[in-house]
């Protein structure tokens, strides 16, 4: 599904450089879900700007699906931390947004969207405003207009730090519903140990350091487990996690 080769990035701060990845390369396979997580500053953000065609490597390449990445795509959904919803539209308008500026008819969207509504439990905010819902609320109608362009790649960074924990922990079995139902191939930035290994069927620990590294690629057969959380198997993978990035400095 998508893959990196050799790739280069580097900011340029007036006359210094900032690089962040020196030939790196990754590959991800099509349903898998991967959870990138690493210290502050590690360039986790700056992997999925990459993976979007928001940003352009310096060196190497990036494919999606057999095709170089040069811009954006438009199966590709990126939700970030701030939702990018329009406060001057109400739910039902944000989510059909994406369709709409395609210029889609709305007999032909309205039935799709309100089934993504139900389904994520907007149906009661429908003609609210983004100041009007709660944290939750936003994050799912960022969500639900990400699934109305029926993506084959979503990307989200850091898409439910700012929550609750309760309202964590039920998005967090949301997303992951969404993932086993959908089969969709994901790639999320969290800070959350648990976080990633609840919902990352693959868990790239990166490195602290002017360029980064992998330092532990862990594959998480049991993710999706019914009460997974609560099993000794779920601990042993926090743990590990924990240790790796404990190696490195944690930010
Ligand atoms: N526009 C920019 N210009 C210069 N340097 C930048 C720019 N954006 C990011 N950086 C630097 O690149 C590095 C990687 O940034 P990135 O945002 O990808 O980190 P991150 O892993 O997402 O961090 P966090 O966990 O804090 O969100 C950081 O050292 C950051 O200071
Ligand atoms: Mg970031």
């Amino acid at each position: 599904m998508i893959e990196i080769s050799h790739c280069d990035l580097a900011y340029v701060l007036g006359a210094s450089q900032v690089k962040v990845y020196d030939k790196f390369s990754l590959k991800v396979e099509q349903g898998e879900s991967l959870v990138l997580i690493g210290p502050s500053g590690c360039g986790k953000s700056t992997l999925l700007y990459l993976l979007a065609g928001l940003l352009q490597p310096t060196g190497g390449e990036i494919n999606i699906r057999g095709e170089r990445v040069i811009g954006t795509r438009q199966k590709t959904a990126f939700i970030l931390q701030e939702y990018g919803l329009f406060p001057w539209l109400n739910v039902e308008q944000n989510v059909s947004l994406g369709l709409r500026v395609r210029h889609m008819p709305k007999k032909i969207y309205q039935e799709a969207v309100s089934e993504i509504i139900h389904k994520m439990g907007l149906w009661d905010v429908l003609h609210h405003f983004p100041s009007q819902l709660s944290g939750g609320q936003r994050q799912r109608v960022a969500l639900a207009r990400a699934l109305t362009l029926n993506p084959d790649l979503l990307l989200m960074d850091e898409p439910l730090s700012a929550l609750d924990a309760l309202t964590r922990e039920r998005l967090q079995k949301l997303l992951l519903e969404i993932w086993q139902d959908q089969k969709l191939t994901t790639v999320l930035v969290t800070h959350s140990i648990e976080e990633a290994v609840f919902l990352g069927s693959r868990i790239l620990v990166l490195a602290d350091g002017r360029p980064t590294h992998v330092m532990g690629d862990i594959l998480n057969p049991l993710v999706g487990q019914s009460s997974y959380r609560r099993t000794p198997e779920f601990f042993q993978k926090t743990s590990y996690v924990r240790s790796l990035l404990e190696g490195g400095k944690v930010g």
